[in-house]
């Protein structure tokens, strides 16, 4: 099979492209990303040699580049991480959101019709379905939970949805949808949470909390969402919709708090600061759908996954010192000369 992996030079499509390129040395694995900020090509450096992978640079919302690259590659499969993923950037640049996760969902269906892809998966996000109370530790989001966003991130990110669920009603194009929780693990852009905590506590700065730290997130560890889309796209049904996530429910400050005693820091570094606008409060993922009908069960609880999080981290400082300091971005000149 060859398989088109958009937005693999970022965070979650970095780590599927390093579990499909060596679970499947026969299928060839195609990673296209434009490399925004967020893309970083040293996240590849352990595949970059591999004979089954391959890198092309480029936009998933540029329709001509688009169209030529499926009738020159004739793609079997494509799975579509490529997207502006920050809540916060979404808040001051929202445009460039629709431009990507939406325009650039509606270019990779048309190319993925047009040419016959036999599979087109889209990663979506939890976010799509708004938050849930504090106070409410009883309900979960199900598949069938109304769509209600909240931020311009996740409206994008809910339209990408709608579209990719239109194709199927309308054409018939084989599509299926996951819904994923937060990830954590490597390769973590260090403008998230976790990482960003990592980093900054390493250096002794302060430590950023939004409101009173009290939203809760429901985390998984990006190894358990990457098994899951593999499995979506060998076992699922066309025109599903699966959530994914593992019941790992933190508060914000009990995640922060967790990060400093396992590096050995004092929790005066954290720092209350004003609150993310429209902040949702609660996500938490219902994953019966999943484990039921195709058997999936994450690997990781939390409080392993975080350590061994936290030690790799502590292991690979030159990858997150790369990127604070601007070097990451040369990376892709030095492997391919800029072309
Ligand atoms: P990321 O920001 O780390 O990576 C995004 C990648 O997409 C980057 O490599 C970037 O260069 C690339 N990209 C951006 N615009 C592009 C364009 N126009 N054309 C081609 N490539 C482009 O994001 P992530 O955290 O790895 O998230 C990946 C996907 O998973 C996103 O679709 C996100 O919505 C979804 N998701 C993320 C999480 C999470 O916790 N991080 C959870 C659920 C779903
Ligand atoms: O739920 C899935 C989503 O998780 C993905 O769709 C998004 O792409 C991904 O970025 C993530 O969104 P969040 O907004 O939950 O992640 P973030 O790491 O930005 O924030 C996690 C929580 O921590 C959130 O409640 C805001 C808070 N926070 C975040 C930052 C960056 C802070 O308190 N301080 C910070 O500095």
């Amino acid at each position: 099979m060859k398989i088109l992996v958009t937005g693999g030079a970022g965070f979650i499509g970095g780590n599927f492209v390093h579990y499909m390129v060596n679970k499947y040395p026969e299928d060839q694995i195609v990673n296209l990303d434009l490399l925004t900020y967020a893309g970083n090509l040293e996240t590849l450096k352990p595949v970059e040699d591999k004979p089954n992978y391959s890198f092309v640079k480029g936009d998933i919302a540029d329709r001509p580049f688009i169209m030529d690259l499926f009738e020159k590659e004739k793609f079997d499969v494509v799975v579509n991480f490529a997207a502006e993923s920050h809540v916060d950037r979404s808040i001051t640049n929202p445009g460039l959101f629709v431009q990507t996760n939406v325009l650039g969902t509606q270019v990779l269906l048309d190319a993925s019709r047009a040419y016959g892809v036999k599979r087109y998966h889209q990663v979506s996000t939890d976010e799509v379905y708004g938050d849930l109370p504090l106070d409410r530790p009883d309900l979960f989001f199900t598949e069938e939970t109304p769509i209600h966003t909240s931020s311009p991130y996740s409206a994008s990110k809910a339209s990408a949805d709608l579209f990719v669920l239109a194709y199927y009603r309308t054409f018939g194009m084989p599509v299926t949808v996951s819904r994923c929780s937060n990830n954590y693990g490597p390769y973590h852009f260090p403008e998230k949470l976790i990482p960003l905590m990592i980093s900054r506590a390493l250096a002794d700065e302060s430590l950023p909390v939004y409101g009173k730290g009290e939203n809760v997130r429901d985390w998984l560890h990006v190894s358990d969402h990457c098994a899951a889309i593999d499995l979506i796209i060998r076992k699922g049904t066309v025109g599903e919709v699966y959530n994914i996530g593992g019941h790992n429910e933190r508060t914000n400050l009990e995640v922060v708090k967790t990060i400093l005693k396992a590096l050995g820091k004092p929790e005066s570094l954290i720092q209350y600061v004003t609150d993310r606008p429209g902040h949702d409060r609660r996500y938490a993922i219902d994953p019966t759908k999943i484990e039921s009908q195709l058997g999936w069960k994450p690997q990781y609880t939390f409080d392993t996954g975080i350590e061994m999080t936290i030690q790799w981290y502590l292991d690979n400082q030159d990858w997150w010192k790369h990127i604070l300091s601007g070097e990451y971005s040369n990376y892709f000149e030095k492997m391919y000369g800029g072309r």
